[in-house]
């Protein structure tokens, strides 16, 4: 989809459609006023008629209109909201696009962004809307013999705005095409099935990065190496396979200034059996997911080399497939880790935290200023916070709240979780410095309070994003591109000297009654 801004009055714009808005009280949006009046009264004339009623999420599209340039004029109901919030907005412009694709329109102008909402400012509102609009149009269809005919896809959305405000909505628009662009990359990477997506097919999806933005390079560590190098946890996971995993590590330079690096690990499991401690068979498709984390970190990079933000930043994916094989490793197996320490393999389902812990030791040598990492780490995850937010562990409160803020702002939400010693101690092993599992109580802790003794050297968090990474089951079934809207606008924050304000809503007590 192309995207562009447009200045003039709204009778005056040649399209194939232009938004409008009408608020419950049929009140009339700025530029509907300009095209009622243009028009002889066409949009007041059908709210008379009871037509038009102005509920949130109501369209109605009216044809060719005398005194009116467009071909088409949709109007949305904005409902009856006297503050509009984020959920309201992105509502409305996602049922206004439904309706322009359903129509044989293939360009459009919107005004929506003319609508006050809560908490964002003009610029945040355009990229709230291409973010919207983006997932609305989004397919995953590359292994459909027969594509389902669209109607007429859409190719051009212009956004109405004033003179004045051109060059800071450009770099707004700029903006939001970047962050959709890693969010769609995420989706794609994420929704490819196992048997395409390996841990190969990941390394050569980072090399053809590299080689398409200037600013990024590229260097994979194949699995011999890594076995070479000491990473045992990492190889006995991947030795269960035979497809080969390798670290793949990628570095964003966007400003000349030697900095020390942001540093991004995503957890690359391009499919997780469980291994010899075998998944049950059902839904064990999605396990194809597993890789999410490493997708949000090929989304994330696409976003800021688009972006060109001025940062510096490291990415290193742990990739390897977790199968039962001759080679795989058995419960109760010990090896020893990239950093020296000793793991006792309760469980081989617990892999994640296996290839991470080497790929957390490996990032050491960038001297990084923060480290996240970015997995699908815990089933437990799932049951603590379901599908609405990401777990937030970390080392450093200062990391937590950054990380939260930018959730907020991005409406990719994150929430915080406690790393307390007392935790610690369920990992303990009889036989090896750690045992790779906790037991049942809290499983999506105890697996961060893993990580957490290969995080010591920097400041550190982990996103478990077992619950907000792709949807289950049914139509909607698919990649949700998360946590991409969220990493990049913590990196837009880190790359601006004096980070935006934040939203402080947790730290507020609440009173009780
Ligand atoms: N990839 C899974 C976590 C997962 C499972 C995410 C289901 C989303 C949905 C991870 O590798 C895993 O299997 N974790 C185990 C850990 C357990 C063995 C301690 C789990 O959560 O069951
Ligand atoms: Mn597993
Ligand atoms: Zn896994």
């Amino acid at each position: 989809m192309k995207y562009s801004l447009k200045t003039g009055q709204a009778d005056k714009q040649k399209c194939a459609c232009i938004i409008v808005g009408v608020d419950a009280n049929k009140t009339l949006s700025p530029s509907a006023e300009n095209l009622d009046k243009a028009g002889s009264g066409c949009i007041s004339k059908l709210i008379k008629q009871g037509d038009i009623t102005g509920k949130s999420g109501q369209c109605v599209m009216l044809y060719k209109q005398p005194g009116i340039a467009a071909e088409r004029i949709l109007v949305v109901g904005y409902g009856e909201a006297k503050i509009f919030n984020r959920k309201q907005f992105k509502n409305i412009q996602l049922q206004a696009i439904k309706a322009v694709m359903a129509s044989g329109a293939t360009d459009f102008i919107s005004t929506l962004h003319e609508l006050e909402v809560n908490e964002l400012d003009e610029s945040d509102k355009l990229v709230e809307t291409i973010k919207t609009f983006e997932q609305a149009g989004y397919r995953f269809d590359q292994f459909k013999t027969k594509a389902e005919k669209q109607t007429p896809p859409l190719k051009q959305i212009h956004f109405l705005i004033e003179t004045g405000q051109k060059a800071k909505l450009q770099k707004a628009l700029d903006t939001g095409k970047a962050i959709a662009k890693g969010i769609s990359k995420a989706k794609d990477l994420g929704n490819l099935p196992g048997n395409v997506c390996t841990p190969t097919y990941l390394a050569t999806e980072a090399q053809a990065m590299a080689k398409h933005y200037a600013s990024l390079s590229c260097r994979i560590v194949s699995e011999k190496q890594l076995e070479k190098m000491g990473a045992g946890a990492f190889v006995s996971v991947s030795k269960g396979s035979d497809q080969p995993g390798a670290l793949i590590v990628m570095e964003y330079k966007g400003s000349k200034a030697d900095t020390k690096p942001h540093v991004l690990v995503g957890k690359g499991i391009t499919f997780d059996t469980g291994g010899i401690s075998l998944k049950p068979g059902a839904a064990m498709d999605e396990m194809k997911y597993d890789m999410c984390g490493a997708a949000s970190v090929f989304g994330t990079l696409t976003a800021i080399a688009e972006m060109k933000l001025p940062l510096h930043v490291v990415a290193i994916i742990a990739a390897a497939e977790n199968m039962p094989s001759g080679g795989a490793s058995k419960p109760g197996d010990i090896v020893t880790t990239l950093s020296g320490q000793t793991v006792e393999i309760l469980n081989t389902d617990a892999e994640g935290r296996l290839v991470l812990c080497d790929a957390l030791s490996y990032a050491e040598r960038f001297k990084p200023a923060s480290v996240v990492d970015i997995a699908t780490l815990t089933g437990a995850c799932v049951i603590a916070l379901g599908h609405h937010a990401s777990a937030v562990y970390s080392n450093e409160p200062g990391l937590t709240d950054k990380l939260i803020a930018a959730g907020e702002q991005s409406d990719d939400r994150a929430w915080p979780m406690p790393l307390w010693d007392e935790y610690q101690e369920q990992i303990d092993s009889p036989f090896a410095d750690m045992a790779n599992i906790g037991g049942r109580s809290a499983g999506s802790i105890t697996a961060a309070c893993f990580l957490s003794r290969f995080t010591k050297k920097y400041h550190w968090a982990h996103l478990d994003i077992a619950g907000s990474a792709w949807f289950s089951g049914g139509k909607n079934k698919g990649s949700t591109g998360r946590p991409v809207s969220l990493l990049s606008q913590y990196l837009i924050n880190c790359s601006k000297k004096e980070p935006k304000a934040r939203p402080q809503q947790r730290l507020k007590p609440k009173k009780l009654n």
